[in-house]
């Protein structure tokens, strides 16, 4: 993807922690470039710093340092109040393992939200609401209440959700976390339809080197730091299950190197 544009990147980002004796270094100087339409998946043991870089780059939290650029605009220091909270709102979509919809509202009315709190006029709303909701294959239900779908359904809408206001990046930690494989299976390829539609960048955390596989690009953390890269075609194996096998074993010897160990 050399020539792919950039949608987004972050240099030297660094999370640390509380203060003095107790800090925890959860980010160690980062740097990531996203292109768009690129669907990345990020790897990593526990408390590698996955959840950590979901949400400095979802503007969620501060970096104790780094810079971010959008596009071709120029690099700058990362976002302090008050710009993160309208980066977060303008720039990134967030899709989570719990769907965290409100539980009183119906489908539609999900999906809408975005728009209602930015003010935008009914007609909008209704139409673009619908849009979505037909692009994951929910129009049907757009009536019903999260409490009468399926887990599946109510990831979907809270995609649709994630995606109405048209953000730069969606970012979604352990979206399939929730599922059954048949219904993680949809769901990913659901994400790959929106990057092929309407060619959306997506980040997505997972412990599951089956889903790792339906990346254009897995990296790999480990103590805050990314410590190796894989792009889809570098990902040996004749299908998922063996692609899958693959990552699953540069994740272990990437957990196992004594030369990192702390
Ligand atoms: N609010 C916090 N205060 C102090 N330390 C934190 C905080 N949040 C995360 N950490 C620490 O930062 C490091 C990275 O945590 P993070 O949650 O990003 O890991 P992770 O890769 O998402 O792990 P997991 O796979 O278990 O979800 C860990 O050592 C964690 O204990
Ligand atoms: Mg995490």
């Amino acid at each position: 993807m050399k020539d792919a544009k950039t949608v987004l990147a972050v240099k030297n980002l660094t999370k640390i922690y509380g203060q003095e004796a107790n800090q925890v270094v959860a980010l160690d100087h980062v740097d990531l470039e996203l292109a768009t339409g690129e669907i990345v998946m990020v790897m990593g043991p526990s408390g590698s710093g996955k959840t950590t870089l979901l949400q400095l780059l979802g503007g969620l939290e501060p970096p104790t340092e780094g810079e971010i650029k959008l596009r071709d605009g120029e690099w700058q220091q990362f976002y302090r109040e008050p710009q993160i909270s309208h980066y977060r709102r303008d720039t990134i979509g967030f899709v989570f393992q719990f769907f965290n919809l409100i539980s009183a509202l119906t489908a539609e009315e999900n999906v809408a939200l975005p728009l209602i709190l930015a003010g935008e006029s009914k007609k909008k709303i209704t139409t673009e609401a619908k849009e979505l909701l037909q692009l994951v294959g929910l129009s049907e239900r757009a009536k019903h209440l999260p409490s009468e779908l399926s887990g599946g359904q109510q990831q979907r809408v809270a995609i649709a959700r994630a995606l109405i206001h048209k953000p730069a990046l969606l970012l979604a930690d352990e979206p399939t976390g929730n599922l059954d494989s048949r219904t993680s299976k949809d769901i990913l390829d659901l994400f790959v339809k929106m990057r092929d539609q309407l060619g959306q960048t997506i980040l997505i955390v997972t412990h599951d080197p089956y889903v790792a596989t339906y990346g254009d690009r897995v990296v790999l953390f480990r103590d805050g730091r990314m410590v190796d890269e894989y792009r889809a075609e570098q990902i040996v194996g004749q299908n998922r299950n063996e692609r899958s096998v693959y990552i699953m074993e540069r994740l272990q010897s990437i957990s196992n190197d004594p030369v990192m160990s702390s």
